[in-house]
């Protein structure tokens, strides 16, 4: 058994902090929290992980991001979406075909989501499963842990970047096949966007994730030009989910990112199907996507979550994401005069940890029966304050100003990995 002692703090609702000072988790040697206690207990016997005044908060977990767009962090955010997709993005995911290149780079893309605190993720690939695998053996070697889809796209894709149908189901088979060996990371079916898949091909993915109870993620109402074309390529749906609907693939944990451009019908929708929200408003700015109503889907109980969606977004780490959470939030807020309340900091926390983490398990921050997944932080290099700060606020300005050099040690599925 272990005891890891700190000043342990995690959200485990909405709004809420639960902040213990001077405590201890108790894992067993598979890693699973067997208690949490207020007042430390007696360490006989236990092999004792003492991290003293610091910092113990949950892991960040990463919603939708893209892999093989790493290497082009930060390029072209100056188009929108549609162009974005046809001048970078698809030209940058070809090079994927390549498996040494996919390796260096997610090789780093793996060191460094750790680095940052990030430990469970639902990512998207490329199309190419050789390397999809080569990404999930990465993210497994270095501790990352999740989801990840082949991505499926059989039309309106680049010269060297689109599947036909055929291929896209025969690899999707084979990619599911592949993915057996890993303990940590699970397939997830991936269809790019609706205007990246034929109808027969949707029709095959819905088969395919219902048949083998496989979760879905995807692309959803992002963009106004986006939303237009897919009227056009589905003139019998009224709202763009229901292109997803058709076909089986619009189901409880089916997660869609941006969800930016909603209506009152389709908020409903995403309540009554269990949907989650990928929040991605560093991307939604950077892409002049819109703004996402957060607390309209929060007052309406749609499960949201949080998503760097890099490379649309330009921050791989998590906090910044939470940051950028509250800071659009503050801005919804201010246009709409205070109707959308902004996110505070420990909501927007709980977004990017817990909301996340339930997605793998159920739980709800740290909790007893669950693998823990946790960051040590020391804040002791932030400017000496003019007086001795609470542990609320220690939190709230390690949120506000960490980098990964305050991140000093990392647990994954109950093991320090860092
Ligand atoms: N919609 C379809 N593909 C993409 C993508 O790669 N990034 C973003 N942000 N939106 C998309
Ligand atoms: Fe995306």
């Amino acid at each position: 058994m272990k005891l890891i002692l700190g000043n342990i703090i995690d959200a485990p609702k909405l709004g809420e902090l639960r902040i213990i000072s001077h405590g201890a988790i108790e894992l067993n040697d598979d890693g699973i929290i067997t208690n949490i206690y207020k007042d430390i207990p007696s360490i006989d016997g236990y092999e004792v992980y003492d991290y003293k005044d610091n910092l113990i908060i949950p892991s960040f977990v990463d919603m939708h991001l893209h892999a093989p767009q790493y290497p082009m962090l930060g390029m072209g955010m100056d188009l929108p979406l549609l162009e974005w997709l046809n001048t970078y993005t698809f030209k940058t995911e070809a090079y994927f075909s390549n498996k040494e290149y996919a390796r260096e780079i997610y090789k780093k893309l793996a060191k460094d989501l750790i680095d940052n605190g990030t430990t469970r993720v639902c990512m998207f690939s490329s199309l190419h499963t050789d390397s999809t695998i080569i990404l999930m053996e990465e993210l497994e070697k270095a501790g990352v842990t999740g989801f990840v889809g082949k991505v499926n796209m059989d039309r309106n894709g680049d010269i060297n970047l689109q599947e036909t149908t055929k291929e896209s189901i025969d690899e999707t088979y084979r990619f599911l096949k592949e993915c057996k060996r890993f303990k940590y990371l699970k397939p997830i079916i991936t269809p790019r966007f609706t205007p990246s898949c034929t109808n027969e091909l949707m029709a095959k993915l819905g088969e395919i994730a219902n048949e083998n109870n496989l979760y879905v993620q995807s692309h959803l109402n992002e963009n106004k030009n986006e939303i237009e074309w897919v009227k056009l390529l589905h003139p019998d749906v009224k709202y763009y989910y229901q292109s997803y609907e058709k076909y089986g693939l619009w189901k409880s944990h089916t997660i869609m990112a941006h969800c930016v451009h909603l209506s009152d019908e389709e908020i409903k929708s995403m309540k009554d199907n269990n949907i989650v929200v990928a929040h991605c408003s560093d991307s939604n700015v950077s892409l002049v996507s819109g703004v996402c109503h957060v607390r309209e889907l929060l007052n309406n109980g749609v499960w949201v979550t949080l998503g760097s969606d890099i490379a649309g977004g330009s921050q791989l780490p998590m906090y910044r994401n939470i940051q950028s959470a509250i800071k659009v939030s503050k801005i919804q807020d201010i246009i709409t005069n205070g109707k959308d309340k902004f996110l505070s900091v420990s909501e927007a926390f709980y977004l990017g940890t817990t909301s996340g983490h339930r997605y793998f398990d159920n739980s709800n921050g740290f909790e007893v029966n669950h693998k823990l997944h946790a960051l040590v932080i020391d804040d002791s290099s932030f400017t000496k304050p003019v007086k001795e700060l609470s542990l609320q606020e220690r939190f709230e300005r390690a949120i506000y100003n960490m980098d990964k050099s305050n991140i000093i040690h990392v647990y994954s599925e109950g093991r320090r990995i860092k």
